[in-house]
């Protein structure tokens, strides 16, 4: 059974107890981050730290807990549930006032609830679908408009995965406007002539921690990107694809709404930046 932290305490899963006036449950009033773990020590995780601090400072909810606090939870976490692999997911809601109300209440009064579990996954850096690359549909894109901010509206990503798994895929890339705006979960890419496309960063996607290390790494290997938005038309030409996120890391994309990229297996920039993102990061994890 797993430890799970509630509120400054590390209880059993099963102990773990939410009032049922929580805001985030009843209103979705709520941000989260998820963090990854290699050979016990997390990724990224300053990067997820400060994309948690402006969230909840977008929201103008309080931030209870120190960047040293919030990391020795995560190790602590980690340490106590033995993850070698894996990741931290961190949920930060606007508390559990006495009623029901669609008034944020009083901050002094009620306070965040924080929540942290921790979940194993041995296969995370050894990812068979890394080797075999992933296949993705399009959906339009329904989400509200301030995707910037990590908040645990999820359910029509969740509706977008469901969508993919339907149609014998393993995710959807949203549009909007003619133009890609993201993954239900993870950021867009595609190579064409050696040059990698993404869109640029605005309130329409969420800023990947795993995007930005890995365009700095592309830049630093002297990869050309180019930051800006791209149609479903334009992936389905281009040469390869792939995402990122945390907990994917880089994946390639082989077949974009039933049309095969290349000869539909991974293709070389993604293959590279994976093992550069796991090399480096492995490196810089703490
Ligand atoms: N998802 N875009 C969206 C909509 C996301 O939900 C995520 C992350 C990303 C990638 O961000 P990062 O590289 O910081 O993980 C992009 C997490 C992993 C999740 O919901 O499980």
């Amino acid at each position: 059974m797993r430890t799970v932290y509630v509120n400054g305490e590390y209880l059993p899963e099963t102990q773990a107890k939410v009032s049922i006036f929580d805001r985030g449950f009843l209103m979705a009033d709520a941000v989260y981050e998820v963090t990854s773990v290699l050979d016990g020590r997390l990724i990224d995780f300053d990067g997820h730290a400060a994309r948690l601090a402006r969230s909840l400072s977008e929201l103008e909810m309080q931030n209870p807990l120190s960047r040293d606090e919030l990391l020795e939870i995560h190790r602590e976490l980690v340490r106590r549930n033995g993850i070698e692999e894996g990741m931290i997911y961190l949920q930060i809601t606007r508390g559990a006032p006495a009623d029901r109300d669609f008034v944020f209440p009083d901050p002094d009064e009620v306070k965040p609830t924080v929540v942290m579990f921790t979940q194993n996954k041995p296969e995370l850096a050894d990812n068979p679908a890394a080797k075999r690359g992933i296949k993705v549909i399009s959906i339009p894109d329904l989400r509200w408009s301030r995707r910037d901010i990590k908040t645990v509206q999820l359910l029509y990503p969740s509706m977008g995965k469901m969508a993919a798994k339907k149609a014998g895929c393993d995710d959807a890339w949203m549009v909007e406007d003619g133009f890609v705006t993201e993954g239900t979960s993870n950021n867009a890419y595609i190579v064409k002539d050696g040059r990698i496309i993404t869109r640029d960063l605005s309130h329409d996607i969420l800023h990947g921690i795993t995007r930005a290390a890995v365009l700095r790494f592309a830049r630093e290997a002297q990869m050309e990107v180019e930051e800006r938005p791209f149609t479903i038309d334009e992936a389905k030409a281009a040469d390869e694809a792939f995402i990122t996120s945390a907990s994917t890391f880089v994946f390639p994309v082989v077949e974009i709404d039933g049309v095969r990229l290349g000869d539909g297996t991974p293709g070389p920039v993604a293959t590279r930046l994976r093992e550069i993102y796991l090399e480096e990061s492995r490196k810089s994890a703490i």
